[in-house]
């Protein structure tokens, strides 16, 4: 199976399935063709979209990167035409997740690879994990940060910061943050981002995060939910311990966009995010004597944090039998439960 390659098919060539690949300024492969077409395992066969006109674009780009490039309107055209595939990839909008992750998980390949968030609801996404169970067809979903070596630098960071005594995960951003009439096409930053976050969080602390206390919510005039600070208390960690207060705060009305994670031990500090990845570590303060202060240590980060391409590799990994999935299917449920959880109470 070693030089096996996988026959794999993209539903949905929109940003993240094709178009981000082009953006000058992230870092590359930003989209699941580009990441695919880059892996020497993959062979990216076929793709799908109900735009057309992007479909043309794509099956141009594709094929002047050795694809066959075969293209069809709909999911169903595909798997019709397509059959023995590996994996699986759905990149379409969150209202067409439920029917395309069931579509593809019914055609039966090796792997489906979902984008995030699941599903609209935790009650569409459990519908996705029962038609997962039945078929047999295991499911990773694309949150890409799990893939990231500026984060798995950090995992290694918190071994080496004492005790963990808290956490605070922020998302700034200027989409709205929840109003329920969003919630019929999931266009709103909780769900978008937030499933994010959540996610981060519960993997490098390995917590749960339950029952939360919701404060500072700040609805705009149309009553819409603009801030909101969701605290959790000692949370359970088999790996660290009880962390004794972790905070998930978003904005939904800055003019900017931030995604940051600061834990504090009890020996240092680690600051982890988009465009941020520092370690601080107790030294003698240079400024007061018999005084210990935090000082930011020169690390050496990697030249790319490969959070797509390493996605890739996790779902290759997983198919050769060396690796387990980092981002389960079951993982990204728990994390839609947490939303909602905290949504119930904006
Ligand atoms: N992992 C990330 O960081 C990240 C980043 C951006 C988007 N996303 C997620 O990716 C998904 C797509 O987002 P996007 O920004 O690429 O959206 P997009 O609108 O740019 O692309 C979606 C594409 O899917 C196509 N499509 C929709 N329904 C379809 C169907 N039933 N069959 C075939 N094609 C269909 C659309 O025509 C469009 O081309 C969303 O779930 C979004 O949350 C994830």
């Amino acid at each position: 199976m070693e030089n096996k390659k996988y026959k794999t098919v993209l539903i949905g060539t929109g940003r993240i399935g094709f178009l981000l690949g082009f953006d000058k300024k992230r870092e590359q492969p930003a989209s699941h063709t580009m990441a695919l077409l880059k892996n020497k395992k993959i062979e990216l066969c076929a793709g799908c979209d109900t735009d057309l006109e992007r479909l043309k674009i794509w099956q141009k780009y594709v094929k002047s990167h050795g694809s066959e490039g075969l293209v069809f309107e709909s999911g169903s055209e595909l798997y019709k035409n397509i059959k023995k595939i590996d994996i699986a990839v759905v990149a379409v909008n969150e209202s067409a997740h439920l029917e395309e992750c069931i579509r593809a998980i019914e055609a039966r390949p090796r792997l489906v690879i979902l984008e995030k968030p699941v599903a609209l609801n935790s009650f569409e996404a459990q519908k996705i994990a029962d038609c997962a169970e039945k078929n047999k067809v295991p499911v990773m979903v694309n949150h890409e940060r799990r893939f990231d070596k500026n984060y798995a630098l950090a995992m290694q960071w918190m071994e080496k910061i004492g005790e963990i005594q808290k956490v605070e995960a922020e998302l700034d951003s200027g989409l709205r943050i929840y109003a329920k009439e969003f919630e019929k096409d999931g266009t709103y930053s909780l769900l978008h981002d937030g499933t994010h976050l959540v996610d981060i969080v519960r993997f490098l602390c390995g917590t749960e995060l339950e029952k939360p206390v919701v404060t500072g919510v700040f609805k705009d005039e149309k009553k819409i939910v603009r801030n909101f600070c969701a605290h959790y208390n000692f949370c359970k960690s088999e790996k660290f311990g009880d962390v004794p207060e972790i905070c998930i705060k978003m904005s939904g009305r800055s003019k900017f966009f931030e995604f940051r994670i600061e834990i504090l031990g009890t020996e240092g500090k680690i600051c982890i995010g988009n465009g941020i990845a520092d370690f601080y570590l107790r030294k003698q303060s240079k400024l007061y004597t018999g005084f210990y202060s935090l000082e930011k240590q020169k690390v050496r980060l990697p030249k790319k944090t490969q959070y797509f391409s390493g996605m890739v590799e996790n779902a290759v990994g997983f198919l050769d039998g060396k690796m387990l999935l980092l981002s389960p299917l079951k993982e990204a449920i728990e994390d839609l439960k947490v939303l909602e959880e905290i949504k119930e109470k904006l």
